[in-house]
C-alpha cells in the first residue's frame, strides 16, 4: 500500500470501510477482521437503521449503533458526533453486550457529546410521514430523517443538553414546540387510511414486527395525548444518567489517538447509494453513508484516509423502496435471498423485512468507486453465487446511447429490461469452506472477482465465503 503523504512520520493510520451499495454489504464482518490491525474504530453516521452482524465462533453479534470492534477487547470504540441516537437502543446493547461478557466498560467507549438523540415524537413523525406518502420510502421507522432534520435546522437534543442546568426547560421546551406538528400531521387522511389497512391486516393475519411498528406508532401519533412530555422528560433523564459515563468528546480523542500513532477505522452504515445527495434520492437515508461521513463526524479530512475499503456484496440487495435496475423477481431471487432460516439470509436485521435481491450492479459500483474515493474493494457472501451463472449489469442505455459509467446516481430509473447490458460469467459449483489462499478459490470465481475490479476500476483485495472471521481470503498484492 502506498504511504499517504498528509499523514506526518509517527502519525497512526486511518483507514475507512464503507458500504458501497445499498447497506447490507455485510460491514460489520469486515470491520470486525480489519480491526485486528487498528487500535480504535469509530462509527461515524446513521443510527439504529443499521444493523451490522458479527459472528466470533459459534456466537453471534448483532449490533445497531456500537461499533463492531467492540468484540475485541483490546480496542477503544467511539460513536461519533454525525450519529443519531435512540437512547433506548443504546441501553439494550450496552446491556446485551455486557450480559454476553463484552467489556463496555467507558474507558473504552466514548460517545460524543453533540450526537443527536432520537425521541418519541421523531419516531411518530418518520411513520406519519411514511402514511403521508403511502408508504413510499419505505424508511426503517428508527426516528433517523426527524433526527437529522432537526439537526439541519438547528434543533432537537443531543447528548450535552443533559448536562445543563436548563435540561428539563430546553426538553420542555422542545416537546411544546413538537407536539402540535404531530397532531396536525396525524390530520392527513393517509394517516387514517394506513391505520385502517393495516388494523383489518391484524384482524385476519399476524402483522410483521415492522407492520406492527407501524401501527403502534401511528396509533401514538393519533391518540388525544401523543406525548407526555413530564414522563418523556424522566425517562430521558434517567437513561442520559446512564449514559453519561460514556459521554465526552471523540473528535479530539480521536485527533490525539492519530497524534500518537494509534492506527484507527472508520466504520460506516448503509451504503454510498442510501447517500442523501449521492444516492438514488428521495430513497435515501438522511446520512452520509460513505467516507464525507467520517469527515463530517470526526472533522478529519479525507487527504488523510490511507484506504477506502469499499465492501460489495457479490450480488445487490436493497430494503425499502426506490429504482434497482438489476432487481430479479424469479427462481434465482429465492437462491440469493434464502428462506430466512440463516442468519446470512437477506432479511433485514433491523426491521426483519425481506431484501429485494439481483444481479450485481456494476454500473452503479462504478460509480459509488468513483464518487467515493474508494481505493480497494472487499466483495462479501461469494458463496451464495456457487452454482449459479452470475451475471453483472456493465451497461444503461442512456437516450440511445449505451453507457458503463454515470456522474450522477439520478439516472438509475426503474429501466426496461432491454436497456441493461449484462454480462454473464462461468459460474464455479462450490468454495470449500477451508481454503486460506486466495489461489485456492475455484478458478471462474477468481475470473468473477477480476472482471469486478476491472468494471469498478479499482483492485478487490478480500473476499469473504462464509459468515466465520476464517471465511475470507486476501489476493497477494
Ligand atoms: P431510514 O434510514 O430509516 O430513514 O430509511 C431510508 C431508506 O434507507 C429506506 O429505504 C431504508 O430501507 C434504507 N435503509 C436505512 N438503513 C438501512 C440499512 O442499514 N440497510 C439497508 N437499508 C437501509
Amino acid at each position: 500500500m502506498p504511504v499517504n503523504p498528509d499523514r506526518l512520520p509517527g502519525q497512526g493510520k486511518l483507514d475507512v470501510i464503507v458500504g458501497t451499495q445499498w447497506g447490507d454489504e455485510g460491514k460489520g464482518r469486515m470491520v470486525d477482521l480489519l480491526s485486528q490491525n487498528a487500535d480504535w474504530v469509530a462509527r461515524y453516521g446513521g443510527g439504529d437503521n443499521a444493523g451490522h452482524t458479527v459472528t466470533v465462533g459459534k456466537e453471534i453479534f448483532k449490533l445497531h449503533l456500537t461499533p463492531s470492534a467492540i468484540v475485541r477487547p483490546e480496542l477503544a470504540v467511539m460513536i461519533g458526533r454525525g450519529v443519531v441516537v435512540n437512547p433506548t437502543t443504546l441501553l439494550d446493547e450496552l446491556n446485551m453486550l455486557h450480559n454476553r461478557n463484552i467489556d463496555v466498560d467507558p474507558d473504552r467507549y466514548l460517545i460524543d457529546n453533540h450526537t443527536r438523540i432520537i425521541t418519541k415524537d421523531m419516531l411518530m413523525e418518520d411513520a406519519l410521514k411514511e402514511a403521508v406518502q403511502g408508504g413510499k420510502i419505505g424508511t426503517t421507522l428508527r426516528g433517523i430523517g426527524p433526527a437529522y432534520t432537526q439537526r439541519t435546522s438547528r434543533r432537537g437534543p443531543e447528548m450535552g443538553w443533559f448536562e445543563n442546568a436548563n435540561f428539563d426547560t430546553d426538553l420542555k421546551n422542545y416537546f411544546e414546540e413538537r407536539i402540535p406538528l404531530i397532531r396536525a400531521m396525524a390530520q392527513h387522511p393517509g394517516v387514517a387510511e394506513t391505520i385502517e389497512i393495516l388494523t383489518d391486516k391484524a384482524s385476519s393475519q399476524n402483522l410483521s414486527a415492522s407492520e406492527q411498528r407501524y401501527l403502534n406508532l401511528l396509533q401514538a401519533a393519533t391518540s388525544d395525548e401523543p406525548l407526555d412530555i413530564k414522563k418523556e422528560t424522566e425517562t430521558l433523564r434517567k437513561q442520559l444518567g446512564q449514559i453519561k459515563p460514556y459521554m465526552g468528546d471523540t473528535i479530539t480523542r480521536a485527533h490525539n489517538l492519530l497524534n500518537h500513532g494509534k492506527d484507527g477505522l472508520g466504520e460506516g452504515a448503509q451504503g454510498h447509494l442510501l447517500d442523501l445527495t449521492g444516492g438514488t434520492y428521495p430513497f435515501v437515508t438522511s446520512s452520509h453513508p460513505g467516507p464525507i461521513g467520517m469527515e463530517e463526524s470526526f472533522n478529519i479530512p479525507s487527504s488523510r484516509f490511507d484506504r477506502v475499503i469499499g465492501v460489495t456484496k457479490a450480488f445487490q440487495t436493497r430494503v425499502g423502496g426506490g429504482p434497482f435496475p438489476t432487481e430479479l423477481s424469479d427462481e434465482i431471487a429465492w437462491k440469493l435471498r434464502g428462506t430466512g432460516a440463516n442468519p446470512w439470509d437477506e432479511y433485514g436485521t433491523t426491521t426483519g423485512r425481506p431484501r429485494r435481491v439481483g444481479w450485481l450492479d456494476g454500473v452503479l459500483l462504478k460509480y459509488a468507486a468513483k464518487s467515493s474515493g474508494m481505493t480497494e474493494i472487499a466483495v462479501t457472501k461469494l458463496d451464495i453465487l456457487s452454482g449459479l451463472e452470475p451475471q453483472i449489469c456493465v451497461a444503461y442505455k442512456i437516450d440511445g446511447q449505451w453507457v458503463e459509467t454515470i456522474h450522477r446516481v439520478d439516472d438509475t430509473k426503474y429501466w426496461e429490461p432491454e436497456d441493461l447490458k449484462y454480462e454473464t460469467l462461468p459460474g464455479w459449483e462450490e468454495i470449500q469452506p477451508g481454503i486460506k489462499d486466495w489461489e485456492q478459490l475455484p478458478e471462474n470465481a477468481q475470473n468473477y472477482l477480476d472482471r469486478i475490479s476491472e468494471i469498478a476500476e479499482v483492485p478487490v483485495t478480500f473476499t469473504s465465503f462464509s459468515p466465520e472471521r476464517e471465511g475470507v481470503v486476501f489476493r497477494n498484492q
